[in-house]
């Protein structure tokens, strides 16, 4: 089954960059740019992964981020993401980046975005990968700080396809932002949130409501509301489930408690995803094999995720459909 769900083609809809960041390129860097980590070595810094909620996470991601410094360092994180993604047959990814953990720290935004940008143009040549960017504001920050960042991204209008939402999810509800993602809307960008992670099924409603978003990230939460179930099975809204972060997160206690499968049960669009993969021990590949192997996901089960992971990206209707072809080829060589 491993050699399935490698080779299964499929499309990375939720991964951040900044959650790429392996230890060894951790270390690397900041040699590269002088800076002092709290961590003596590669397994000290494993050791620290070790987290209770989304809050403890996160303090050790934008503690990790700072270590990126210059084009070269996004461009190398990007490039190493896309070759791992590669192997494990990502036919098509959609990268969110966070310029608010850079531009804060005196981070140019040009900077950040041109090393992911052409590290993606390499993935498109080199590998074949198609890919889309996702501005993500962070929630824990002011809506004002948000329509900053989003001033900043207008000149590359045309290479970002949406804006997104993460960071601290409790208390900053997605209200929060109603006015900078219509502003974001009017100029063209679609929009996603992250919601239902730790936080209640009312804010996946308010993403939908307020934010108007094309998929909700997480969203496992919404298996508490009978009526938002209906909604999304409806309108067919996906879900991008990043099944190693939740458990990691201590959103579900074990992997055999996750409810990806009641969610695909219910004819819900979901999809897996890898989240922050140097963190939370595992890329799309790896996410895939431990909801399987706890879930006792079918190949059916698993083509239909991929087949899902196509359909809730935001490539053009011939590009998906040539990408399904291509899973459907795959999954009557499989049988074979
Ligand atoms: N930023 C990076 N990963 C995240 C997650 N799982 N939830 C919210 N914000 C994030
Ligand atoms: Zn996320």
């Amino acid at each position: 089954m491993n050699k399935f769900i490698q080779d299964l083609p499929k499309a990375e809809l939720h991964l951040h960059i900044e959650g790429t960041l392996e230890p060894e390129m951790m270390f690397e860097l900041a040699q590269r740019n002088n800076i002092d980590l709290p961590y003596k070595s590669v397994s000290e810094v494993k050791e620290a992964y070790n987290f209770e909620d989304l809050q403890s996470f996160l303090d050790i991601y934008y503690q990790g981020s700072q270590v990126l410094q210059q084009e070269q360092d996004f461009y190398d994180l990007t490039w190493a993401y896309l070759q791992k993604a590669n192997r494990q047959n990502v036919r098509h990814t959609e990268i969110f980046f966070d310029p608010q953990s850079h531009t804060d720290r005196g981070i140019e935004f040009t900077t950040v975005y041109q090393g992911i940008y052409r590290a993606l143009q390499d993935g498109k040549t080199q590998l074949g990968i198609s890919s889309q960017l996702i501005l993500s504001f962070l929630r824990h920050l002011s809506a004002e700080q948000a329509f900053a960042t989003l001033e900043q991204a207008l000149a590359y209008r045309d290479t970002i396809v949406a804006v997104g939402l993460d960071s601290a999810e409790q208390n900053n509800p997605p209200s929060k932002f109603k006015e900078v993602f219509d502003k974001a809307q009017a100029e063209g960008f679609l929009t996603v949130a992250h919601a239902g992670e730790e936080g209640p099924p009312e804010y996946i409603w308010e993403a939908i409501n307020l934010l108007n978003v094309s998929r909700i990230d997480h969203g496992v939460r919404s298996l508490e509301d009978p009526k938002l179930l209906d909604y999304l099975v409806d309108r067919q809204v996906p879900l991008t489930v990043c099944p190693l972060s939740n458990v990691e997160l201590k959103v579900f206690d074990s992997m055999t408690e996750h409810n990806l499968k009641q969610l695909l049960d219910l004819g819900i669009c979901a999809t897996v995803n890898s989240d922050d993969p140097a963190y939370f021990g595992g890329y799309i590949a790896e996410n895939y094999q431990a909801a399987q192997a706890a879930l006792d996901l079918s190949k059916q089960e698993l083509y239909q995720l991929a087949k899902n992971s196509f359909q809730a990206s935001f490539l053009p209707s011939e590009s998906k459909h040539r990408l399904i072809s291509e899973l459907d080829d795959y999954l009557e060589t499989a049988k074979l």
